[in-house]
């Protein structure tokens, strides 16, 4: 038989016709608006030869232990995997993970500045003053927020997407990079002149803080309780990496006491959150629903990246763009 080749979800449109245009594989796809259900996925992964996926499928040691014997790659169309299990993959052999590095890094670091600036400008606000149609128009003393002109960016992270971000924060007129992780990265450090500092240092220092890091055991929950403490009242925090970086109710109680200015989050826990959530009803804090990554160019480019990856795995080939597992 042709190898199969099962997709979870729908994916842009000129991705989306190159899938279907492809004769070397058998494309079974979940194209319906629901996510994949646990169920469908089992089975899946049960007869398929290539799976790709997306970050909100779970794919866990059940799932991989679900695999058939003919799967040899998962391909996931994110830069982000901690919704796999490495560790269990390790355990299981024979399957590689694919994910897609660098394409999306502009798209990402272009939403980390959007958010900077709605939070620094208090845009949320001001969209709710004129949805509401109350307000008086131009005030002089109102609304005001702050600006990134002789500031501090702090970034948590200094991969492709923290760099990104850096380099187009710097014309703001921002005066010193921090940045924070698990070691130095001089290469990347130096054209920005960034410094490598502590975490807590980095909170003490920075008038803006960006989380550009990946979402692991060091990471999970690391903005909590005492980090806000350390921050300063006047910090604005902006999140495009993963929801879980943050303690959601640590966050709520420093934004309810002051401990920051304002948080920008494009992830959370859960995604999306329900509407009555605190966090989304607070006027100090700002969400967007997961659309680091959400432009045409930067999905079909996913896309692409992503059933490039399957089919080289399906194939026994190299993947353009492995996890080392
Ligand atoms: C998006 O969050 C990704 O990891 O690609
Ligand atoms: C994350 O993977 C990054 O590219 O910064």
């Amino acid at each position: 038989r042709l190898p199969v080749l099962f997709v979870t979800s729908k994916l842009p449109a000129l991705a989306q016709q190159r899938l279907e245009a492809l004769t070397d594989v058998e494309v079974r796809q979940h194209t319906s608006a629901h996510a994949i259900s646990r169920t469908q996925l089992l089975e899946a992964v049960g007869d398929a030869d290539g799976l790709v996926c997306i970050l909100s499928d779970k794919i866990d040691a059940e799932v991989i232990q679900a695999a058939g014997s003919r799967l040899r790659v998962i391909s996931t169309v994110s830069v982000g995997y901690d919704h796999v299990d490495v560790n269990a993959l390790r355990r299981h052999g024979g399957i590689s993970l694919g994910y897609t590095p660098d394409v999306l890094t502009d798209a990402t670091a272009d939403t980390t500045v959007l958010l900077a600036l709605m939070a620094a400008r208090r845009v949320k606000k001001a969209l709710q003053t004129v949805a509401n149609g109350e307000g008086g128009g131009f005030s002089l003393s109102t609304g005001l927020g702050s600006q990134f002109t002789g500031k501090t960016l702090g970034i948590v992270g200094l991969g492709r997407i923290g760099c990104a971000t850096a380099a187009r924060l710097l014309p703001f007129g921002i005066t010193r990079i921090v940045y924070s992780g698990s070691q130095p990265r001089d290469d990347r450090a130096q054209p920005l002149n960034a410094h490598y500092v502590s975490f807590e240092e980095l909170l003490k220092q920075s008038d803006l803080v960006c989380i550009c890091c990946p979402l692991n055991e060091r990471t999970a929950g690391i903005f909590n309780r005492q980090a806000f403490a350390a921050m300063k009242s006047t910090a604005i925090l902006v999140n495009t990496a993963r929801g879980a970086i943050i303690n959601q109710d640590d966050l709520l109680e420093a934004l309810d006491k002051g401990l920051i200015a304002h948080a920008a989050l494009d992830v959370t826990v859960p995604e999306p959150l329900p509407g009555d959530h605190p966090l989304v009803r607070h006027p100090n804090c700002t969400i967007l629903p997961h659309i680091g990554s959400a432009t045409e160019e930067t999905r079909n480019a996913m896309s692409n990246l992503a059933i490039d990856n399957a089919l080289a795995g399906i194939k026994g080939q190299e993947l353009s763009a492995k996890v080392d597992l």
